[in-house]
């Protein structure tokens, strides 16, 4: 036990991350199923071993009881928690609230011990019910009168998410939130240190700094400030001052998510000035597919930009672009590594990415491949490619590369042959190790830097 323990740290952690120590939150949004065309998104759009963290958006409240918002929804639940079924190490989350969600029900809900406990309640049964890992809060915003009344909120209900895995022998539910960019806003309603303790961790939306509604063009999600004589400059509308913002306000590095966007914001251009802070007559047109004014998915700008210019903002790390009098400030795969890069070298927790429907899910506009934008972050956090479907259920979806022996543990080819169910060190290399299920042979490699160790079964640091 001694001999464990003097590497405790690392080893639970190799042992529970098994792939990379970077989170990637990836967000679900329902209502693009029911986009036309090439722009419809589906669950079996979804790629089992993109992300860490799935998150579906929304779930509402009714009675200060956590409820679906559409009737499909449940349907919907339980085929998006089954996703699992294909990753024993990806989690998925409910997310609550949102932009159109506003604050009054939020609000009545903290207000007294007894509806948080309700509330509190119906999280744990619903989510349980439906296989869900954890609960997000997209509370848009907390108010100065709610601020200490959401710490509570978040410090009761990882209370009850213990006892209840305690209870039960099932791990611990996940407890997140969206969080804000603004300044102002976090001030008002964030009790920043307390929070950090009680939330697993934070989405932070680092994105919007620069809409439509502007009468100058500008970008969505810049990493910098444009260089300080800039007079369409915000030192604080950047990603970079908000991460930095959060960490010092108190939260800790490893639990903050820094969110990226797979779309843009879009302006009219009112003169032959195409640059950043050129005249905006108002947001641009909608997307074929997305159908909002003045914002586009990735898909549709690549679209867009194929017969127009796009142009790198190398102070702020991001591309813009324009066609015809349409101005887009957006993020491509380039400023999506860039800002990955940036992610990993300060030591955030991960990366959280508002939406998967957005990104050129299918590879079919883009033509670079699916999930241009995700797939660069997950490249470059380095999260496993060797993706392992799920032991404790039934049955593990098998990719059509491993022939099943369809004879249970003892059948099966290759390395596994035979063998029982559970983690094998690879003989041949120390970086990689053998997960057997039911006979079929998976290799997954380890951390980069760490080796496979027999007698935890998990990877750690070469002694
Ligand atoms: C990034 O933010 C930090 C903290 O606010 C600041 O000191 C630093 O100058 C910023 N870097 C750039 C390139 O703006």
């Amino acid at each position: 036990m001694a001999k464990l323990l003097l590497g405790t740290a690392v080893v639970l952690f190799a042992c529970l991350e098994l792939g990379s120590a970077f989170r990637l939150v990836c967000y679900f949004t329902s209502w693009a199923q029911y986009r036309p065309g090439a722009g419809k998104y589906k669950l079996d759009d979804l790629d089992p071993c993109l992300c860490t963290h799935l998150i579906y958006a929304f779930a509402g409240m009714k009675d200060n009881q956590i409820t679906n918002l559409d009737a499909n929804d449940l349907t919907l639940y339980h085929k998006f928690n089954s996703i699992k079924n294909k990753n024993e190490n990806l989690k998925t989350l409910l997310s609550i609230g949102g932009w159109n969600f506003g604050t009054q029900k939020f609000s009545a809900m903290v207000s007294t011990s007894e509806n948080r406990q309700i509330f509190i309640n119906s999280v744990i049964k619903f989510l349980r019910g439906y296989g869900f890992d954890g609960l997000d809060i997209d509370w848009e915003y907390p108010g100065t009168q709610d601020k200490h009344l959401f710490t509570m909120l978040a410090q009761e209900m990882v209370a009850a998410f213990e006892a209840e895995a305690k209870g039960t022998g099932k791990s611990r539910m996940l407890l997140s939130a969206a969080v804000p960019a603004g300044m102002a806003i976090i001030e008002m309603g964030y009790e920043v240190p307390q929070l950090g303790q009680y939330l697993d961790f934070f989405n932070v939306m680092t994105y919007d700094y620069h809409g439509s509604g502007s009468i100058v063009t500008g970008e969505n999600s810049p990493l910098f400030p444009l260089p300080n004589n800039n007079r369409y400059t915000n030192i604080h509308f950047n990603v970079n001052f908000t991460m930095n913002y959060w960490r010092i306000q108190g939260a800790p590095s490893e639990k903050l998510n820094i969110g990226f966007a797979t779309y843009g914001h879009t302006f009219k251009l009112t003169s032959s000035d195409t640059g950043i802070g050129a005249p905006s007559g108002g947001p641009g047109p909608p997307g074929p597919y997305t159908r909002a004014t003045g914002t586009l998915a990735y898909y549709e700008i690549c679209t867009m930009l194929k017969t127009g210019t796009s142009e790198w903002d190398a102070p702020q790390m991001v591309p813009y672009g324009y066609k015809g009098d349409v101005w887009v400030g957006y993020d491509n795969e380039r400023s999506f590594a860039d800002k990955a890069e940036w992610l990993t070298k300060n030591n955030f927790g991960g990366a959280m990415v508002w939406t998967l429907a957005m990104d050129d899910f299918s590879g079919a506009f883009c033509k670079q491949g699916p999930y241009p934008l995700i797939g660069a972050l997950h490249t470059k956090l380095g999260i496993s490619t060797g993706c392992v479907p799920s032991k404790t259920t039934l049955p593990p979806a098998v990719p059509p590369t491993h022939a099943s022996s369809g004879g249970g543990s003892s059948g099966g080819s290759g390395f596994c042959a035979g063998k029982a169910n559970g983690i094998y060190a690879d003989p041949k290399d120390k970086s990689k190790f053998y997960q057997c299920v039911d006979g079929v042979t998976y290799q997954k490699p380890c951390p980069a830097g760490l080796v496979f160790n027999s007698s935890c079964a998990c990877c750690n640091w070469p002694h």
